[in-house]
């Protein structure tokens, strides 16, 4: 018995599989085509990171996706997954070793929940029994009921259960790869803010190496441990964590492409933990104030704070006890001395 097979005796599995990604130069020309897809890319993902691959359309996201698990060839440079460069390996073995999900999913129609999921542990001549357990497992894992969704077909869900079941399928059989395009390009506003959700806690389990495209700059500055902007003609515009990029954007292409309000986008990356709270006996009717936990983002409190008219809020930690108080001054503070930075460039 193998490590896996034990492993669902004793509840979920393990998932220890993630890999180091790098690309290194880069460059694609499609046949026939004068400009480059994408050219002289570089760039490093460490293993259980998720970068978020963001750009205009026909910036060469889905170009570089397909390059990464060899559906397009390259024209030149290397790709190197867990150090080993993926030219050196047979593609359909090597795209085993990679979940792939696109916004149209691309589940079987004909195949049910079960049978979709079931797809790569069946090629790899898993045992039915383990199969069964895994199918079990991954819905369980994307927070589908196995038993109501496994003999369903995909015509019999929703698009939000649909993308849930192309995730359960891409992580089967564990690969230590992600590459997610537009994954919830296609969901309404509400149900995709409950995936993004359900993909950061679900990657907090998980821990893959991730490559997630996105046009949403929100969605990157969420989902992101790193965002690389592409711009036209597939030049990396800048890599950086997502709080680089907002308060250091390096050139003009990127400030306008993450937007004119930046600062609201800085707020929500801020806990209220990390501000220059007042001293809790500082000010006198604080046993009365509105008390929020130290994780809230600054952009939630300030939210609150608008509601409450202004009155400070009380930050407490874990177990309830006051760290400060948050007044509107205090976020002032914050905002203005990041517009000062920004000035100052
Ligand atoms: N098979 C192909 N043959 C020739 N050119 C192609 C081919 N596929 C894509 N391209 C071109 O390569 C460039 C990058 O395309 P790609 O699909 O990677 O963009 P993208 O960033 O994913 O865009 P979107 O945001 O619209 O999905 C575009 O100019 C596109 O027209
Ligand atoms: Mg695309």
């Amino acid at each position: 018995m193998n490590r896996r097979d034990s492993a669902h005796n004793e509840g979920p599995s393990a998932f220890a599989q993630a890999a180091e990604l790098q690309l290194r130069s880069v460059s694609k020309r499609y046949p026939g085509q004068h400009e480059f897809a994408i050219e002289e890319l570089s760039l490093t993902v460490p293993a259980g990171d998720v970068c978020v691959l963001v750009g205009p359309s026909g910036s060469g996201k889905t170009t570089t996706m397909r390059l990464i698990n060899r559906m397009i060839p390259l024209t030149s440079g290397d790709i190197l997954l867990g150090g080993r460069s993926v030219l050196a390996r047979e593609p359909r073995q090597l795209r085993r070793d990679i979940g792939y999900v696109i916004q149209q999913v691309g589940l079987f129609p004909h195949q049910t929940v079960g049978q979709n999921i079931a797809t790569v542990p069946r090629l790899l001549g898993w045992q039915k029994g383990r199969i069964a357990a895994r199918v079990e497992e991954l819905l369980e894992l994307v927070g589908l009921d196995a038993s109501a969704m496994r003999d369903r077909y995909p015509a019999q869900l929703s698009g939000g259960q649909r993308q849930r079941v192309g995730v359960a399928r891409a992580l089967a059989a564990d690969p230590p790869l992600m590459l997610m395009d537009e994954p919830f390009g296609a969901i309404d506003p509400i149900n995709r803010a409950r995936l993004q959700d359900e993909f950061v806690r679900l990657q907090e389990k998980v821990r893959k190496t991730v490559v997630f495209v996105t046009h949403d700059i929100d969605e990157a500055i969420k989902m992101g441990d790193r965002i690389a902007i592409l711009r036209e003609g597939g030049v990396l515009a800048q890599y950086d964590a997502p709080a680089a990029i907002l308060s250091h954007p390096a050139d003009e292409f990127v400030s306008r492409f993450v937007g004119a309000d930046r600062a609201l986008k800085r707020l929500a990356l801020a806990r209220v933990a990390d501000l220059d709270l007042v001293a809790p006996n500082g000010l006198v009717g604080q046993r009365n104030a509105q008390r929020v936990s130290a994780t809230t983002s600054a952009r939630d409190a300030l939210s609150l704070l608008l509601v409450s008219g202004g009155e400070p809020l009380l930050v407490v930690d874990g177990e309830g006890r006051a760290e400060g108080l948050l007044t509107i001054d205090v976020l002032e503070q914050l905002l203005s001395s990041e517009a000062a930075e920004a000035r100052s460039r």
